[in-house]
Parts: C-alpha cells; sequence; structure tokens
C-alpha cells in the first residue's frame, strides 16, 4: 500500500516556492522551499517560535504569505484555497473539542460540519471510533478523557471526511509516553494507507520514525532529509560520560583541541570528538589536570537529538 514506489514522476503533494509571512516586524517563515511526496510523513521540528506552526497554517491556507507560494495537491493555497480544505485535515496546537460534549457527540458534530450523510456516515463514525480505540468510551464526555484520548479524538474528528493530505500540529505534546507511542501506531497505519502526513514535534524520538525530517529554525528550513542521513550528517564521533563537575568540565572541554562540541544530558555530558581514542585520551587528561572525575565513560551512537543540537549551534555560529 505504500506509494513509494509510484512517486517516481509524480508531482509533489506540497510544493512551496520562497514562502514567507511576517508578522510586524518578526520573519515567522522565511523563504521556505519545500516539497512534500504523496504517502510521506515528514517531520517538521525545531524549537519553540521556529515557525513550525505558521508553515502548517500557510499549508492549510487559512493563513496567506507574504510572498511566496505554496501548492497543495495542485492548488494554489490564495487562489484556491476552498478546494485544499476538502483535500486535507489539520489538528491545529490546540484542536478545540467541545469538552461538555461526549465523544459521540463531538464527532457526530464534526461529520455534520463537513456534511458527511447517508449510509457512510454511521459507517465512518465507527470505524474512526474503532481505529482510535474510542468505542468503549463514546458516552464520556471529551473534557473528562485522558491528555492521550483527547488527542485521539482529535484526531478522528479530523478524519472524519477522509482526506488524503493531514497537517498534525505536535499531536503529542503533553501526552504520555505510551499513549505518543499509540498514537503514532495510528499514524503509521494511516501512512500504510498512502495518507501524506506533515506533523510537528517537539520529541526526537518521533522524528526518527519519519520519512523525511525539516529542521525549522528561526523561519528557516536549515537541514531537510531522511533521519538517518540527518544523523550522518554529524562531525566525528559522540563521547559520553559523567563528570564529578559537569560546568566546570564544560568550560574546559571547550578549549580542548579534538572536541568541536558539548551538550548537557542531565548530569551527563556528551562530547564531539573527531577520533575516539584519541578524543578521549584528551578529555582524561584535561579534566585529569584540573582534578574533575570521570565515570561511566562510553562511545555512543549520535542520535537526532544531537544532531539536532549540532546543527542549530552551527547555524547561530555563522550568524544567521
Ligand atoms: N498571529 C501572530 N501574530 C504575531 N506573531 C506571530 C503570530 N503567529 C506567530 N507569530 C510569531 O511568529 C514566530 C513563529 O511562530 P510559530 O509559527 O508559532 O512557531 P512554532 O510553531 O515553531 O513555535 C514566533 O516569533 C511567533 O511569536
Ligand atoms: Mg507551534
Amino acid at each position: 500500500m505504500n506509494s513509494d514506489t509510484s512517486t517516481g514522476g509524480e508531482a509533489p503533494v506540497i510544493d512551496t516556492h520562497g514562502l514567507r509571512r511576517v508578522f510586524g516586524k518578526t520573519v515567522a517563515v522565511d523563504g521556505l522551499d519545500l516539497t512534500v511526496k504523496r504517502g510521506e510523513v515528514f517531520g517538521l521540528v525545531g524549537p519553540d517560535g521556529a515557525g513550525k506552526t505558521t508553515v502548517l497554517r500557510l499549508l492549510a491556507a487559512i493563513m496567506k504569505p507574504s510572498a511566496g507560494s505554496a501548492i497543495v495537491a495542485g492548488h494554489d493555497t490564495v487562489q484556491d484555497a476552498e478546494a485544499i480544505k476538502e483535500r486535507i485535515g489539520y489538528m491545529a496546537q490546540i484542536f478545540s473539542l467541545y469538552r461538555d460534549l461526549s465523544v459521540q457527540e463531538n464527532i457526530n458534530f464534526f461529520a455534520d460540519v463537513y456534511g458527511v450523510t447517508g449510509e457512510a456516515r454511521q459507517q465512518r463514525i465507527e470505524r474512526l471510533l474503532t481505529f482510535a480505540r474510542l468505542t468503549g468510551f463514546r458516552e464520556r464526555r471529551a473534557g473528562r478523557l485522558s491528555g492521550g484520548m483527547q488527542k485521539k479524538l482529535g484526531l478522528a474528528c479530523t478524519l472524519i471526511h477522509e482526506p488524503d493530505i493531514l497537517y498534525l500540529d505536535e499531536p503529542t505534546t503533553g501526552v504520555d509516553p505510551v499513549s505518543r507511542r499509540e498514537f503514532w501506531d495510528i499514524l503509521t497505519s494511516l501512512h500504510t494507507q498512502g495518507v501524506t502526513i506533515v506533523v510537528t514535534t517537539p520529541y526526537m524520538d518521533e522524528a526518527e520514525r519519519c520519512s523525511r525530517v525539516g529542521l525549522m529554525y528561526r523561519g528557516r528550513l536549515i537541514e531537510c532529509d531522511t533521519p538517518e542521513r540527518i544523523r550522518g550528517r554529524i562531525p566525528g564521533q559522540v563521547l559520553e560520560f559523567l563528570p564529578g563537575d559537569r560546568h566546570r568540565a564544560r568550560t574546559i572541554l571547550h578549549h580542548v583541541p579534538g572536541v568541536s562540541e558539548v551538550q548537557s544530558f542531565g548530569e551527563l555530558l556528551h562530547v564531539f570528538v573527531e577520533d575516539l581514542a584519541s578524543g578521549e585520551a584528551a578529555i582524561y587528561k584535561a579534566l585529569g589536570e584540573a582534578g574533575i572525575s570521570i565515570s561511566a565513560m562510553r562511545p555512543i551512537e549520535p542520535r537526532m537529538e544531537e544532531a539536532f543540537i549540532s546543527l542549530i549551534r552551527r547555524q547561530e555560529e555563522t550568524g544567521k
């Protein structure tokens, strides 16, 4: 069912050129060139304020660009907004369910809004409630569902008109890890049905599950590739250890030759080195001379998180 093999010559589902949006003096989206192919799960990640939500609003044709253009499913977001709205499902960062209405009443409401009637209606509602694992909760008021269940109900409501393009803005933020995984299992099954998904997330483990990831920073896409290739872009190797004095250790290590970068992960340090053996020796020497202890030293596989912090830092250093 995965459409990967058929995307060869096909026009992209999303295609933007120099897409820009400003709010007063704030440049929220700064010249975005992005293409997303049919059936991709495209992850948009980046720190708060990077412009992720604004990109989704522009792609959903509910906000106009200040410059540039976006084509979604063959339609221009400014000229042809209505045609786009029929094709997409957009789950906003704060998705408004009716808290005093039951699960069933909420989904009925969205079916009304989208004009889903006739025989298809009941079948579709049942299928979506089953899909979201909410059949046992149809009488429960939305406001009394757990955070994870509210998100799943939001997703079910978003899917009521069977969109083949889905925009999800931080659908799992603040949701417990088990529900997060379950939500992603649902996304995977939508993906296998051929739905194109653009999802924003602050969680790097979720970014790993995307077919392609774009890193946004200050309105720009500073990196856009498969998770594997982004990880591969980290220069050198990463050593992890527990230092006796993390703050002093960081400061000292910044000046050690062969160390390109130092990141804190809780009490641990992740040190980027050109070469594992000489890097480890240099760390022991520098911290040893300063009387700082080292324990649990080990090389680690770089993850998206390291890659992104590293890429953002490089971006900051070049002054952009
Ligand atoms: N409606 C708005 N009015 C004014 N500024 C806005 C508006 N929406 C977003 N911004 C600004 O644009 C920038 C990008 O915001 P946003 O797209 O929400 O980023 P993200 O979703 O990555 O956190 C931020 O500086 C934000 O304050
Ligand atoms: Mg946002």
